[in-house]
């Protein structure tokens, strides 16, 4: 008889429905009589550009380091062309294996277990797990809908304890898409230099804003209260097309806690894969006309989105100004998770029930536009037939 599992495993709670979701896909892939639809998908919808593709190639014929480890820290003309694109310097920053990999290693370094820590509701649902995972104690600040999902100033002042090691900010949002004003990434600045408490900046999707609202990141305010508690997570996934090369971009200016997580880094993936940091250093120093142009045609999807919402009885959301996921409030008595299981069933349309992401998400749908256009008319189509059975 084994002895049982540690118990962190059963403090990290329930499986991801994120996961499920992908899993009943899968599965509704092999019985579903018809083509299934997925509107549930975090992944970026474009391939490589072509020239990144011809200087991986290159490099894999000619790189006499392609197959060996870099430095832990990263390959450092990759970590030198992070620091610039960022403003930053290369010595501030180190190469992750993906960037949930470099935002659970802040976490590992800063939170001892029974340290509270501060997510948005909704939040993006594997911080909440990493949270968890080690020791920590989530807390949840609100944001509100009416108001297209703002951070509550407020509540996220009440929430901060003696015990706040941590708040947490995405921005643009997972999965609301909702952008931070300066106003309040500067408040929430002030908020953690006031009790000392570390920020951790996910900024996954800072290059796709739309409707000319401009992503604020914290690190380029110069506030020099944050230069010891601030840590701020990029990555390759979303601009270069690149979620299988799993490549994170990690920065911060408090030398102490660079060198803790990439300690954790080392015990973890020793390095991100080498050929990944190649790819992502050739995206980096190359063109760079594919980010526009993916703005640009997610743009388009949104709008899209948009439009063929508006057919539907009972399906509102607050417009998203960056990301590419628009959470619908569907106005229908039935959970989140039964909504999107039934809807997979019924209509095979795969969405990510809202109730994943916080409490706040609980009668919400997560819809990801990133989806192919013939794929946004389709699945609204049966979606709108669900919502009026539903009715
Ligand atoms: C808000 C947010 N942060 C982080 C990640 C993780 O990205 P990566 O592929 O760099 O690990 C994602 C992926 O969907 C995300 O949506």
């Amino acid at each position: 008889m084994p002895k049982p599992l540690a118990d962190r495993v059963a403090d990290m709670g329930p499986r991801s429905l994120i996961r499920e979701m992908t899993d009943l896909l899968a599965e509704r892939r092999r019985t579903y009589q018809g083509r299934v639809i997925n509107l549930g998908q975090g992944t970026p919808p474009f391939s490589l550009p072509e020239y990144v593709k011809e200087r991986i190639a290159h490099a894999i014929l000619h790189e006499p380091d392609i197959n060996r480890y870099t430095l832990q820290p990263g390959l450092p003309e990759l970590r030198e062309a992070v620091a610039e694109k960022i403003g930053a310097r290369p010595e501030d920053v180190y190469i992750s294996a993906g960037s949930m990999a470099g935002l659970g290693q802040a976490v590992a370094s800063v939170v001892n277990p029974g340290d509270e820590v501060i997510l948005t509701n909704p939040h993006y649902e594997p911080m909440r797990i990493v949270t968890l995972m080690w020791g920590g104690v989530p807390v949840y600040a609100p944001l509100m809908e009416e108001e297209g999902w703002k951070l509550d100033m407020e509540r996220l002042r009440d929430s901060v304890s003696e015990r706040t090691k941590l708040i947490v900010i995405n921005t643009p949002a997972n999965p609301t898409g909702k952008i931070f004003s300066e106003d309040d990434i500067r408040e929430v600045a002030g908020i953690a230099a006031e009790n000392g408490t570390y920020v951790l900046c996910d900024e996954a999707y800072r290059f796709l804003t739309y409707d000319g609202e401009r992503h604020v990141s914290m690190m380029s305010l110069g506030i020099q209260e944050m230069d010891e508690l601030l840590v701020t997570c990029l990555t390759a996934s979303k601009e270069e097309a690149m979620t299988g090369f799993r490549v994170g971009y990690v920065h911060t200016r408090n030398r102490k806690l660079l060198d803790a997580m990439i300690k954790f880094h080392d015990a973890q993936s020793i390095c991100a894969p080498s050929l990944s940091q190649f790819a992502a250093y050739f995206a980096l120093t190359g063109s760079r006309d594919h980010v526009e142009g993916f703005r640009t045609e997610l743009d388009r999807r949104r709008k899209l989105l948009r439009k063929k919402a508006a057919e539907i009885d009972g399906f509102e959301y607050a417009e998203p100004k960056g990301a590419y996921y628009a959470f619908v409030r569907y106005e229908r008595d039935i959970s989140s998770l039964d909504y999107s299981k039934r809807l997979l069933a019924e209509e095979g349309v795969a969405t990510i029930p809202g109730e994943t992401f916080g409490s706040l998400g609980q009668g919400h749908i997560r819809i990801s536009f990133a989806a192919a256009p013939e794929d946004i008319e389709e699945g609204m189509e049966r979606i709108k037939d669900f919502q009026k059975r539903l009715a």
